[in-house]
Order: structure tokens, then sequence, then C-alpha cells
């Protein structure tokens, strides 16, 4: 199986909840590796241009508001199958239908204010980590 890369973002629920560590434990349990992160606190501009496919969504500036309400911590994991197996533990987008031991049914409350967003393809990870991060700022494992 390929090694891939994924973007994922702890949302600002999540961050504000205190389970980066608890996240991040499921990520690094199912062994994905975190080989960039960084927190940051998003503007109405960078929230909206990463969710730009949604833009005419009903829920686009509600998703905004969510997205810049406090800080979000961004990650690109590396591993094996990483896109799949990260939307895997992450589980589906309305918490009330994710999978029993899923971040989202363990950490969210709503499919507005779901805990942590997962790249949806090997394009969209291209795109999603080069929104957030430059080369230099993502680190191979060397050991
Ligand atoms: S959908 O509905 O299948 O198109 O959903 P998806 O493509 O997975 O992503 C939609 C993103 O918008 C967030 N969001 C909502 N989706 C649906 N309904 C409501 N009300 C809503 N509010 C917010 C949802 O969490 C997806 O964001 P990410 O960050 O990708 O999880």
């Amino acid at each position: 199986m390929a090694i891939e890369r994924t973007l994922s973002i702890i949302k600002p629920d999540a961050v504000g909840g205190n389970h980066i560590g608890a996240i991040y434990d499921r990520f690094e349990q199912a062994g994905l590796r975190i080989v960039g992160a960084k927190m940051l606190q998003l503007d109405d501009e960078k929230a909206g241009g990463f969710y730009a496919e949604h833009a005419e969504r009903p829920f686009y500036n509600d998703l905004k508001s969510f997205m810049t309400s406090g800080p979000v911590l961004v990650s690109v994991l590396e591993g094996e199958d990483a896109i799949a197996k990260h939307r895997d533990i992450m589980g589906a987008t309305n918490p009330k239908e994710a999978a029993e031991g899923t971040i989202r049914a363990d950490f969210a409350n709503s499919i507005d204010e779901n805990a942590v967003h997962g790249s949806d393809s090997a394009q969209s990870a291209a795109r999603e980590i080069s929104y957030f991060f430059n080369e230099d700022e993502v680190c191979p494992r060397t050991r």
C-alpha cells in the first residue's frame, strides 16, 4: 500500500474542549505520523478559501464563522493509506451517524461543529496541504 499524506484539522470545538492530545493519540495509534503541525487563528478569508468548493452551500457562512471562532490545529499526517485511514478514524461528517469509537462519535456534538477535518482524496490532500504549509514546514521522518 502507498505511503500518503493527508491534511488534518482539529477544529475550534475540539481545540476549545482540550482534546488535541486525545485526538493525536488516535492518529498515532492508527499508525499515522504527524510530519507537520501548526496552530492557527483563521480569518474569514483564509477559512473561506479553504472551503471555497462549498461557497454556494447554505451552511457556508456558518461554517466560516465556526472555523474562525477559535484556534485550529492543522497537521500533515503521513502513513500507509493515510487518506482513507484518517477518514475511517474520524467517522461520518454527521456525528449522529459516526461509528462507535470514531473521533466524531466521541468528540463532536453536531454536523456544524464536528471536531475534525480530513482530506477526501489525493488531489484534495495535495491542495489542502499546500494551502497551509510551505514545503520546508513538512518534515519527513528519518527514524
Ligand atoms: S457533504 O454534505 O457530503 O457535501 O459534506 P462534505 O462534502 O463532507 O463536507 C461539507 C463540509 O461542510 C461542513 N459542514 C456541513 N456539512 C453539511 N451540512 C452542514 N450543516 C454543515 N455544516 C458544516 C462539514 O463538516 C464538511 O466540512 P469538513 O471540514 O470537510 O468536515
